[in-house]
């Protein structure tokens, strides 16, 4: 199949993708944090396209975007807690997991058959497909399964040219790295997935540390994930590069001439960078890359988080 690319500033766009998606197919587009593969969420081969286009594992569920809190509550129990947190987030970077309603009319594949729902009302393009079309949108990121998620069109063209019909592009995505996910299914909210929300930003405690756990509560939180080709190692002063390293740097923590994620260490570009970077640098062919120390605070847990699954064994 070929794939189209319409720049978001096409007056057309939104008419070819509200089409696509009514059509049952799939279109990627950019939402505040990357971009993410789109299709109805409640048409069975919509959903099915997602997961093949991406090589997805069937038992990964996919997030389900909305247009806000009353098409969130048609398909999920939102209790008064979510209720007093999408009000801070919504539209944002917040995924929330709640029990799925027996009534909603989700294709089961959506959420792998787990009984709880992930739901989030993101900003951008996606969200105008969303009132454009009438339909919760499920969305992956639109990147190939187990790759680092696109934060360009550029990106998502080279993971699925071929493999779906239309990418919209608008840009560089603002935040670089994926929403926070918060199960709110137990008495404690927890976070799942660190992401574009800080934890102190929700004033929540740190997610647990990352397992390959046969069950995980988000199950695509698996330990070698978010991975680029080349090899990865933490942690590493521009002092200590071993012979074939290629260095991506932090704040003054940078062999010169390599990539900074922030020359100024600002944590907020550093997650813009992540994902790009990583993805240059295995462009430009290095097969090793030492990634300096990046500070936990703030969002280097997140940056952190993703690094960390970037260098995890491979299976
Ligand atoms: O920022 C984002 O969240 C992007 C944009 C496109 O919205 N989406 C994204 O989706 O990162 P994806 O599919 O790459 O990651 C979704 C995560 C996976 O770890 C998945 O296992 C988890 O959400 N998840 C989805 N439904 C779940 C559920 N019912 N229970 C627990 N975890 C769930
Ligand atoms: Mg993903």
């Amino acid at each position: 199949m070929d794939t189209k690319v319409l720049a978001e500033d096409n007056p057309d766009w939104l008419a070819e993708a509200t089409d696509i998606v009514r059509s049952g197919s799939v279109v990627a587009l950019a939402t505040e944090t990357v971009y993410g593969l789109a299709g109805d969420a409640t048409n069975p081969s919509a959903v099915a396209r997602i997961y093949a286009a991406k090589g997805r594992p069937s038992k990964n569920p996919l997030i389900v975007h909305v247009s806000g809190v009353d098409m969130a509550t048609a398909l999920g129990h939102v209790n008064e807690r979510a209720l007093s947190l999408i009000g801070q987030h919504w539209p944002g970077p917040l995924t929330i997991v709640v029990p799925m309603k027996e009534s909603s009319d989700l294709v089961p594949a959506v959420t792998a058959g787990r009984g709880s729902v992930a739901l989030r009302q993101p900003r951008g393009a996606l969200a105008k497909l969303i009132e454009h079309s009438k339909t919760a949108l499920a969305a992956p990121s639109a990147n190939a399964s187990g790759h680092v998620s696109p934060t360009t069109a550029g990106h998502v063209l080279m993971d699925l040219q071929g493999e779906i019909p239309l990418i919209i592009d608008g840009g560089k995505t603002k935040f670089g790295v994926e929403s926070t996910i918060v199960d709110l299914r137990h008495d404690t909210p927890a976070i799942l997935r660190p992401g574009a929300i800080s934890a102190e930003e929700l004033g929540m405690e740190e997610h647990k540390p990352i397992t390959n756990d046969a069950a995980p509560d988000a199950p695509g939180m698996l330990a070698s994930h978010y991975a680029p080709k080349a090899a990865v190692r933490l942690n590493v002063l521009a002092d200590d590069l071993k012979s074939g390293e290629t260095h991506l740097g932090f704040g003054d923590a940078c062999r010169p001439g390599a990539l900074n994620l922030s020359p100024g260490g600002d944590m907020v570009e550093a997650a813009t960078n992540l994902f790009g970077m990583l993805r240059s640098l295995d462009e430009r062919g290095a097969t090793a890359i030492a990634v300096a120390p990046i500070p936990s605070a703030g969002l280097g847990a997140t940056i952190n988080d993703r690094l960390a699954r970037a260098a995890a064994p491979r299976s």
